[in-house]
C-alpha cells in the first residue's frame, strides 16, 4: 500500500516545507520509494530538493490544468530514492483555472492513480491557503502531517484546518484522518513554548508526535543549497530531530 500524506497548514512560515523536504529525504535514506509533489506555487520544496525553478519544462501545473501524466513530469531529486513532481508560479493560476473543471477537488487524486505504484509513499507539500489545491491534496492523501510552530498564535486557525479536514472526510474522501501534529521551530527552553506544547497536547492527545523539531540555523541555510539536511548537515540537531520524526512516522503507517 501507498501512503499517501498532505503536509498541511493554513498558515504560512510553519515549517511545512522544510518538514515536507526532509521526511522524504530520510524516508528515501531508509530505502523507501518517496515521490514528493510540490503543490506550493511558490516552489520551495522544488528547489529545497534541488531543483533548478527556472529550468523545469513540466510541473504539477501542467498535471492538474493540462492533463499531462504525472510519470512525465516526476524526476529525480537531489535526494536518494526521492522523485518529484515540482512546480513554479505558475501553478498560482491553477486556483483559478480549476474551478469549472470536472470534479476538480478529484484532479489530483486521479492523476497519482497513475503513479502509486510506483511508491512506498507519496508527501504533497501544501500552499498556505485551505484553497482548491489543499482540498486536492485532502482529497488524494490517506493522512495529514500538521507542523505547528512554538509561538503564541500556534492554535489560531486550526478549527478551521480541522473543520476542513472533517468536511472533506464526509464528502470526498472517507480515508482521510490526522497522521499526526508536529511541533516545530520549538525551543523548549522558554515558558511560551512550553505553554503552547501544553495547548497542543490537550488539543491533539495522542495525535502529537514525540519528536518535536528545535529551531536550528542548519534547517534554514540546507534549502539555499538545494539540499535537504541529511545531505547538508547530517550530525546538526534539525537532522536528527526529522530523522527521528521519520521514524515515528514509519511506525504509524506500518
Ligand atoms: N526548525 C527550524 N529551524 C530554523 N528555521 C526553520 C525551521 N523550520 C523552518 N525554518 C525556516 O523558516 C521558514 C519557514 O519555513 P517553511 O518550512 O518554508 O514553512 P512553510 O512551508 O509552512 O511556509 C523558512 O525560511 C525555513 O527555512
Ligand atoms: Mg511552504
Amino acid at each position: 500500500m501507498t501512503h499517501i500524506i498532505s503536509i498541511v497548514n493554513q498558515k504560512g512560515g510553519v515549517g511545512k516545507t522544510t518538514t515536507a523536504v526532509n521526511l522524504c529525504a530520510f524516508l528515501g535514506k531508509k530505502r523507501k520509494k518517496v515521490l514528493m509533489i510540490d503543490l506550493d506555487p511558490q516552489g520551495n520544496a522544488t528547489s529545497g530538493l534541488g531543483i533548478d525553478k527556472g529550468n523545469i519544462e513540466n510541473t504539477i501545473y501542467d498535471v492538474l490544468v493540462n492533463e499531462v501524466p504525472m510519470s512525465e513530469v516526476a524526476c529525480e531529486s537531489a535526494a536518494k530514492n526521492v522523485d518529484i513532481c515540482p512546480t513554479n508560479i505558475n501553478l498560482a493560476g491553477a486556483e483559478v483555472e480549476l474551478v469549472s473543471a470536472m470534479s476538480r477537488e478529484q484532479i489530483l487524486k486521479n492523476a497519482i492513480a497513475e503513479v502509486e505504484e510506483n511508491y512506498d509513499y507519496i508527501i504533497i507539500d501544501c500552499p498556505p491557503s485551505l484553497g482548491l489545491l489543499t482540498i486536492n491534496a485532502l482529497t488524494a492523501a490517506n493522512g495529514v502531517i500538521v507542523p505547528i510552530q512554538g509561538e503564541y498564535y500556534a492554535l489560531e486557525g486550526l478549527t478551521q484546518l480541522i473543520d476542513t479536514i472533517n468536511i472533506v472526510k464526509k464528502k470526498l474522501n472517507p480515508k482521510i484522518g490526522i497522521l499526526g501534529v508536529v511541533l516545530t521551530m520549538f525551543d523548549r527552553r522558554t515558558q511560551l513554548t512550553r505553554q503552547v506544547k501544553d495547548e497542543v497536547d490537550k488539543y491533539f492527545g495522542e495525535k502529537v508526535f514525540k519528536t518535536f523539531i528545535p529551531r536550528n540555523v542548519r534547517l534554514a541555510e540546507a534549502p539555499s543549497h538545494g539540499l535537504p539536511i541529511c545531505e547538508y548537515d547530517e550530525k546538526s540537531k534539525g537532522a536528527k530531530a526529522y530523522e527521528a520524526l521519520t521514524k515515528e512516522v514509519i511506525n504509524r503507517t506500518k
